[in-house]
């Protein structure tokens, strides 16, 4: 849709108007989850205003639980592109990615192991050629940064098409842009249980543990693949987030533990059902905890602070004890982490399958942002698959195995 130009005062007059026009369709709205119904913040009314996105039925938008759209998105999520296998775009792409980077001004590697920027990008102009790319580019970074993106959540819903061949998630849960039904996602405090949860103790905190790692979708879809998240509306000094790369995570472990968990498989949360007497029980699947990504044929370790509960043939207690170890290796490894600072009208382009992501909960004053959850192919482990370091022969990256001697050198003495 083109971008509507008006001058300054009026637009200020339209915008308020607007806010008028929301706040009433909102008076007595509930969402199917009990809470959040507010005017956007000016920004994203900006944002929306120039795209014509309709806020005349209010904001935001929830799928009634129990109407036909609802049932139609449950449908479309369990059964994504009518049962046809995934097309991974990134595997159709030129490995050097001549048309992406040719079309960026610099392209900056913002760690060793994770996240990169492209500056002079808008990524609502990219051929198909450069959407390849793109998703060839976050299957081998784990995600991708760009600024002031000016991009309506029309186009931000196509490209996540693309990205996902065809399939996004529609929510039937989680606030909406209006018109979108369901498919772009409004990731906003104010539309939460957990406004400014900083401050609350857990149980209030949403269910999170530790710093919040996780993965999105799981517990709802199949599997979620790249994810588009533009912020419009950030405070100045605070609700960064943090990834975590699979890859790295897994190319960290000593080699001893590496063949511990290299083919084990994990008993992840996948919403829930109802059993024979009417109760809601949880739903699982089992899949495996390191998994091979499609493009780059690399290992992740596909881990979640939350949903992934346990281990296929373990008992609870060794469960517990792997998992918090490998929580650890996450959270607790700098070097295979990035923390992105946002601005309004930033946008991150991450892989679900390959890394973990966390917020960083210091924030007070609202944060908003749209996210496209692009829907890619359930998980497979290939035992003879390479890690990301083996693949790419990082030198001194690949963690030593532990021997004797190695003992001796940290020191360990005979006992008395
Ligand atoms: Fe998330």
């Amino acid at each position: 849709m083109a971008p509507i130009a008006i001058p300054d005062a009026q637009l200020e007059a339209e915008l308020a108007a607007l806010t008028e026009k929301v706040l009433s369709a909102n008076i007595g709205k509930k969402s199917s989850i009990g809470f959040g119904f507010d005017a956007p913040p000016p920004s994203t009314l900006r944002r929306y205003h120039k795209y014509g996105v309709d806020l005349s039925q209010g904001y935001p938008f929830y799928l009634e639980p129990d109407t036909p759209e609802y049932h139609e998105a449950q449908k479309r999520a369990a059964n994504p592109r009518d049962g046809r296998p995934y097309a991974d775009p990134g595997l159709k792409a030129d490995r050097e990615k001549k048309a992406l980077f040719g079309a960026a001004k610099s392209v900056n590697q913002l760690t060793k192991h994770i996240g990169t920027e492209l500056v002079g990008i808008q990524l609502k102009d990219l051929n198909d050629q450069q959407k390849d790319e793109l998703a060839l580019l976050v299957a081998e970074r784990g995600v991708v940064f760009f600024r002031d993106q000016d991009i309506s959540p029309q186009a931000q819903l196509e490209l996540g098409e693309y990205l996902g061949d065809g399939a996004v998630a529609n929510s039937s849960t989680i606030a909406s842009v209006p018109g979108t039904n369901g498919g772009v996602n409004i990731i906003w405090e104010t539309a939460r249980t957990y406004k400014r949860s900083f401050r609350l103790p857990w149980p209030e905190y949403d269910g999170y543990r530790g710093h919040g790692w996780h993965v999105d979708g799981l517990g709802r879809y199949i599997q979620a693949g790249y994810t588009h998240l533009h912020q419009d509306h950030v405070p100045d000094d605070s609700g960064d987030t943090l990834w975590a790369s699979g890859y790295a995570a897994y190319d960290i472990l000593s080699p001893g533990l590496k063949k511990v968990v290299d083919g084990i498989t994990g008993i992840y949360t996948l919403g829930s059902e109802k059993d024979e007497n009417g109760r809601t029980i949880p739903k699982f699947v089992h899949a495996p905890l390191v998994r091979t990504h499609p493009v780059t044929g690399w290992k992740s370790l596909y881990l979640s602070d939350r949903g992934l509960v346990g281990f296929e043939d373990w008992d609870k207690n060794e469960s517990d004890h792997l998992l918090k170890y490998l929580i650890d290796v996450l959270q607790g490894s700098p070097e295979i982490q990035v923390r992105w600072k946002w601005t309004p009208g930033a946008s991150a382009i991450w892989d679900q399958r390959n890394t973990v992501h966390a917020p960083v909960r210091d924030w007070e004053e609202e944060r908003h942002g749209t996210r496209v959850l692009s829907l890619a192919a359930p998980a497979y482990h290939d035992p003879k698959s390479k890690s990301r370091g083996e693949a790419l022969n990082i030198e001194g990256w690949l963690s030593p195995a532990w021997t004797g001697e190695a003992y001796i050198r940290s020191g360990y003495e005979l006992p008395p």
